[in-house]
């Protein structure tokens, strides 16, 4: 079960009723926000690896290409991600764009696996296709994989590790999160091996639960190195 749900869709079978209708302009809440996270747009002088890139990763289509964008989507929305597409020179001329993120503006976007099997599961597909992540952590609330699109653009993918928000929330006032706050490194197929010999999902998730006996993890400040920053 994941803490933090994600927010219902307009696909979502569960959403019917008053939920799909339109606010009642008289009894407005106090604040209105947007509903969910539409899409990203990417000006990439590497669309074809990017486009090669989304669909290992998310098994994601083109719904439409020129020579100026491309439409990718995976899911109901017409698009999740669009690429203006720069003359491959362009690239030249920002040398050392993947590493702005080290430093400044975005840093990532993170997306969340409603378990522990469906991360582990995407990291040995994406494996075997030579997709690796630069990062995998426990950060305490949540496992963490990031991964690095052929842009630099950095993805978390990430499962819950609280069974609910409430228990998410007790443990941001711990004393375990303020003694380590970043979390502790793991090893993504130490912890396949013990999902395949049947150990239990919520055993997985716990801080310690990704180090082979025998290492030494990364924990804390000690875990952000200039690979994982
Ligand atoms: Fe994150």
């Amino acid at each position: 079960m994941s803490a933090t749900p994600s927010p219902l869709q307009p696909s979502d079978p569960d959403r019917s009723g008053t939920e799909n209708s339109a606010p009642d302009l008289g009894q407005l809440p106090d604040r209105l926000v947007p509903d969910f996270i539409a899409h990203w747009v990417v000006k990439t002088a590497r669309s074809a690896e990017m486009i090669d890139w989304y669909g290992h990763v998310f098994g994601a289509r083109v719904v439409h290409e020129d020579n100026q964008i491309a439409f990718l989507t995976w899911d109901h929305e017409s698009h999740r991600l669009a690429l203006v597409k720069l003359p491959p020179p362009v690239r030249f001329a920002f040398p050392l764009s993947r590493w702005r993120r080290k430093t400044y503006g975005i840093d990532h976007l993170a997306f969340t696996f409603t378990s522990v099997e469906k991360l582990l599961l995407t990291y040995e597909r994406l494996t075997k296709v030579g997709i690796s992540p630069v990062w995998s952590i426990n950060h305490g609330p949540t496992t963490s994989l990031y991964y690095e699109d052929p842009e630099g653009i950095r993805l978390e993918f990430q499962t819950e590790n609280f069974p609910t928000a409430q228990g998410t929330a007790e443990y941001f006032t711990s004393a375990d999160f303020a003694e380590n706050p970043i979390g502790t490194d793991i090893d993504p197929d130490y912890l396949l091996e013990q999902l395949r010999a049947g150990v239990d999902r919520e055993q997985l998730l716990r801080r310690g639960a990704g180090t082979r006996p025998g290492t030494k993890p990364r924990s804390n400040k000690r875990a952000i190195t200039w690979k994982t920053l």
